[in-house]
């Protein structure tokens, strides 16, 4: 295999700035780790095909005895007994070539079947740890791709290395070496042959891979874009978009249609040459062993012999150049799973870090600074101290700032500058797990997944019983709409909870978090969809469940936050002004300000 060293085309802005280059070293480090768990597996294959082979370069120096003898023509009993002899030979190499193949392919299905299993769960754990960030910044439909060709490429590899390139090795080392002891001009010509095909292979390799990335990442970006159709597909109707879309689709599916031609062109071109190579050597030596026949240096024996060979090769390398461009394609489909793998997680524990040892649930951002892009600050030098127990409000304009700090809390980003504490303790310093399990967390635009509501709502707390569950359905208001479903409990709401009403997810969403029973609960908008009503009924439920915890609560409509103790009014990623409802009324600033609009909207 060529060496890797031409620099991947770009793609996506976002990926392309993180994305690592893959060595081809690299990809079969993580194959041949995978290969060494099974070991035993591996031998088998490797025994198994060497046996076929040893087989099959054996089986024609019978064939070509057998030949020689019946062209010497004599019809005695004992010369009867001896070709009946070699046919038996000939059976019993066929039957051994047989067995020898059963094993290898027999073991290779189970060598490549939990091959692909652990390489599937190995990527999956990879993929599922980087950060919200990164997921925010790559196309799921693409990264679905990427480690389900990951496997697969495993399968073709495999195949490629043990069903094709090894057997093929084999055979050829032995014909040259069989045909180069019965005469040595053959035997060299069919050596250096070879060399030359082999040459050739591997300098079409280095030509075709680019060619094969670029195919390969076309066909992501098409998978890409129409994941992202079908998730948008209630916007492209609405907004009358199918033409505009199948015009999107179609532009990338032109450069996939480009990369796929140009990428099968450069294969049919290499098939020809190798075509006319094939047809070279093949009447190369039929000439020569005519040329030593004549002169009486080599027998009809020969002739089958160097026959049988050469229709043995040839297959197996036709299989090769087929199985070439799987090898390439299976390699670009590896690589890009493989600059994931390689991507170091963004949001990382540090070495032995402790667990968040949670007090009185007291939270600090000092001197904090964020951005998205350095050009547009989110947060710069923002201080703000919570005290254990304090329930807190956040409002302020959109845009403003305010899910971004409690994302921050929950070290979904690394901050730039500053320090985030809980009680005392550096976030960033304290395992990621036990830090997030001390907050429950109800976001602005809840997402479900596809198990029931029972399920969903366990994932508050995974070990809850079904009575807790129901429990707290029924004080996030979740359990009157619950019951009206046809299977209650056990009901699907679809991919994302596209079944559920935004309200309706929402309430889902609170359920999770009072079960989950957090000493740090943080409500995002959380009561933002749901009518008035509802809303009055939640916010007595979540009033018990503020008790005794530290809060912070993000709101636009100011009626549902007046009672907290403090209310920070965020503006610009920086606090504008903070107090109480009535201290901030009497200070007519921002909040004044909304708080009328707000309050004349109710009046009219
Ligand atoms: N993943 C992201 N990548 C880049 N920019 C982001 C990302 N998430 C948020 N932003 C930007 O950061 C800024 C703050 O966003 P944030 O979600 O914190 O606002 P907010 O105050 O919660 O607004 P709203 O009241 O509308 O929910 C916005 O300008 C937003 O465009
Ligand atoms: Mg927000």
């Amino acid at each position: 295999m060529a060496r890797q060293s031409d620099p991947l085309p770009k793609k996506n802005p976002p990926e392309a700035s993180e994305a690592p280059r893959v060595r081809t070293r690299d990809i079969f480090r993580i194959y041949a780790q995978e290969v060494r768990k099974h070991w035993v597996l591996f031998a088998l294959v490797f025994l198994g095909a060497l046996g076929a082979q040893i087989a099959g370069i054996v089986s024609p120096l019978y064939m070509k005895t057998l030949f020689n003898d019946v062209a010497a023509g004599s019809r005695t009993p004992e010369s009867f007994h001896g070709l009946i002899a070699l046919v038996a030979v000939i059976a019993a190499l066929s039957v051994f070539g047989w067995i020898a193949q059963r094993v290898q392919t027999y073991s290779i299905i189970h060598l490549e079947s939990r091959g692909m299993a652990d390489l599937s769960a190995s990527a999956f754990d990879y993929l599922i740890g980087h950060s919200y960030q990164f997921f925010v910044s790559h196309f799921g439909g693409t990264l679905t791709r990427r480690v389900s060709k990951f496997a697969g490429a495993f399968e073709t590899l495999m195949d490629n290395v043990m069903l094709a390139f090894f057997p093929t090795a084999v055979f050829a080392i032995g014909a040259v070496w069989v045909l180069f002891l019965r005469n040595q001009v053959l035997g060299i010509a069919l050596a250096a042959w070879i060399v030359c095909f082999i040459a050739f292979q591997i300098y079409v390799a280095r030509l075709r891979r680019p060619l094969r990335v670029a195919r390969s990442e076309a066909d992501s970006k098409m998978v890409g874009t129409l994941a992202d159709a079908i998730s948008n597909q209630n916007t492209i109707a609405l907004f009358s978009g199918n033409e505009h879309e199948g015009g999107i689709f179609r532009g990338v599916i032109e450069l996939w249609r480009k990369a796929t031609m140009r990428s099968w062109g450069a294969d049919e071109m290499i098939w020809s040459i190798q075509g006319i190579l094939i047809v070279g050597i093949n009447i190369g030596l039929l000439y020569g062993a005519v040329v030593y026949w004549e002169r009486g240096l080599i027998t009809i024996g020969d002739f089958v012999l160097i026959q049988s060979y050469l229709i043995g090769l040839f297959g197996q390398l036709t299989g090769i150049s087929m199985q070439l461009r799987r090898f390439h394609d299976a390699f670009a489909d590896a690589v890009e799973m493989m600059e994931i793998i390689q991507l170091p997680h963004e949001v990382r524990d540090v070495p032995g870090a402790p667990a968040l040892r949670i007090g009185a649930g007291a939270i600090a951002f000092r001197n904090v600074d964020f951005w998205f892009s350095k050009e547009r600050p989110v947060l710069a030098h923002f201080d703000l101290s919570i005290k254990g127990g304090e329930k807190l409000a956040l409002v302020g304009p959109s845009g403003a700032g305010k899910t971004t700090i409690t994302k921050l809390l929950l070290r979904l980003y690394d901050i730039k500058g500053g320090a985030i504490e809980i009680d005392g303790q550096d976030i960033a310093k304290v395992a990621q797990n036990s830090l997030r399990d001390a907050i429950a967390f109800v976001p602005q635009e809840p997402i479900l997944f596809h198990r029931s509501l029972m399920e969903n709502i366990r994932y508050g707390r995974r070990g809850a019983t079904d009575e807790e569950v129901i429990e707290a359905a029924k004080k996030a208001h979740c359990h009157e709409f619950i019951e009206q479903l046809p299977e209650r409990y056990g009901t699907f709401v679809g991919e994302r909870g596209v079944k559920l009403s935004g309200g309706e997810r929402q309430r889902v969403a609170i359920a999770r978090a009072i079960l989950k029973d957090a000493p740090i609960l943080v409500l995002d908008e959380a009561t933002s969809s749901l009518d008035s009503e509802s809303e009055a009924l939640i916010q007595d439920a979540l009033r018990t469940l503020m008790e005794g915890k530290t809060v912070i609560v993000i709101a636009h409509r100011l009626s549902t936050i007046m009672k907290m103790d403090r209310i920070i009014v965020v503006e610009h990623g920086t606090i504008a002004a903070q107090g109480t409802h009535e201290e901030l009324l009497a200070a007519n600033g921002l909040y004044h300000k909304l708080w009328s609009i707000q309050a004349g909207g109710f009046r009219d």
